[in-house]
């Protein structure tokens, strides 16, 4: 056995990184597996874990064989069913704790919904602190933060879109390496992007057939609209008030409002409006049914030529992964899971919590795998994913299984 659960304290350049105590993803490192090279990366190791686990054959210093226990007892080898069911309690604590957060700014966005169609003005310092706490659940654990983006409600579509919106946004600027100041004007902007919509007439808003070109033609008013809404408040940075007002331009010009072109349009704006497309293409509306992830995604990418360029669509396909935490997949063998991890160096083969087997029988205690340690055991593999599969196809509500998992009631 040449790996061994080290310390943080215990570290030394040299040794080969080959698991964290946590997931690895929202982690600064690239790759799963590493060599520490430097004092940095020992004081992000230090900074980020209780222990990691050290690959002896290829670390290139002696690795101590026996080391201090963690918080009082001995550390789960990652693979194990230990170190695996550790990391779901992780991810359920902190999707918890997400929830709360969300459920916090979610009353806030519907109150200034509702205020603003009242024709009441908007307190914009309230929203910098909601933007605040979001940022911060994000930078603990943007795994969680991106799950509970599968909480939808197609009655409260605009106010759960907002808060989604936001949540895609800031995870995806925090990978493009923006600091938590412009994070939380990012983050503001996108939170209230569809602000202007507080102000389209709730008939034409929730229409649930096809639009006239006159209906239409007041619903594309809502950026300049909710632009005003900022504006008039005197309190949202220029940033913010871009996102709010461009989120629907287009590289090649045949956005809207202002019909601006490439040099015009900001990376924070495209971000938004990238995030913008994927969460309402990914819902269910009045007037449609959600779309899966991936071909939501590969549709984008195919398409980012001339709306939100292609280097900056891969990045986020880098940041949710082909197959995000929350969707529901079904592999080759037939058996559906639950995608929980998507790690940096292995998007396509996420970990997963088992929820029925290959003949489509529900599992008595749901399991978590990682695919890709599956696929590299197997020669031919069941364990490749077939197609992320929408919850009605499946019958499993992953909303509800989120709320049940992380033990909060049935509402989103
Ligand atoms: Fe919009």
């Amino acid at each position: 056995m040449s790996e061994v659960q080290v310390p943080v304290a215990s570290l030394r350049q040299g040794m080969y990184v080959s698991a964290l105590d946590r997931p690895w993803v929202g982690t600064p490192f690239l790759f799963q597996g590493f060599v520490i090279q430097d004092d940095e990366q020992l004081s992000q190791l230090r900074g980020l874990c209780d222990f990691v686990v050290v690959d002896e054959e290829l670390s290139c210093v002696p690795v101590p064989r026996n080391p201090l226990p963690v918080h009082g007892a001995r550390a789960p080898a990652p693979g194990t069913d230990a170190a695996v069911r550790r990391r779901m309690r992780l991810l359920r604590r902190n999707a918890r704790a997400g929830y709360r957060h969300r459920q916090t700014s979610h009353g806030y966005v519907r109150w200034v919904l509702h205020d603003s169609r009242l024709g009441r003005s908007v307190d914009a310092e309230e929203a910098r602190e909601v933007v605040g706490v979001l940022v911060d659940s994000i930078a603990a654990d943007a795994a969680a933060a991106l799950w509970l983006t599968h909480l939808k409600n197609r009655d409260e579509y605009t106010s759960l879109h907002c808060i989604n919106v936001c949540v895609l946004t800031v995870a995806f600027c925090r990978e493009l390496g923006y600091a938590d100041e412009d994070l939380k004007t990012i983050g503001l902007g996108a939170l209230l992007h569809d602000i202007g919509k507080a102000w389209t007439p709730l008939e034409i808003l929730n229409k649930p057939g096809r639009l006239t070109d006159d209906e239409f033609r007041v619903i594309r008013r809502h950026p300049e609209d909710g632009y005003q809404i900022m504006k008039d408040t005197g309190q949202v940075p220029a940033e913010a008030l871009a996102i709010i007002r461009f989120h629907h331009e287009r590289l090649n010009g045949r956005g809207y409002p202002d019909g601006l072109r490439s040099h015009e349009l900001t990376t924070p704006v495209l971000a938004t409006a990238i995030a913008d497309v994927y969460d309402a293409l990914t819902s269910d509306r009045v007037y449609h049914a959600g779309r899966p992830s991936d071909a939501v995604l590969r549709m984008m990418y195919e398409d980012a030529g001339g709306s939100f360029g292609r280097e900056l669509m891969e990045g986020f396909i880098r940041c949710v992964g082909i197959y995000p935490v929350g969707s529901l997949v079904e592999l080759e063998s037939g058996a559906i899971g639950l995608v929980v991890s998507v790690e940096p160096d292995s998007r396509l083969l996420p970990e997963v919590l088992l929820l029925r087997d290959a003949d489509g029988r529900p599992l008595e205690e749901p399991m978590r795998i990682s695919l890709a340690d599956k696929v590299a055991e197997a020669v031919s593999s069941p364990w490749v994913i077939r197609r992320v599969v929408r919850g009605e196809q499946v019958d499993i509500d992953p909303a509800e299984l989120l709320l049940r998992e992380i033990g909060v009631g049935l509402s989103v």
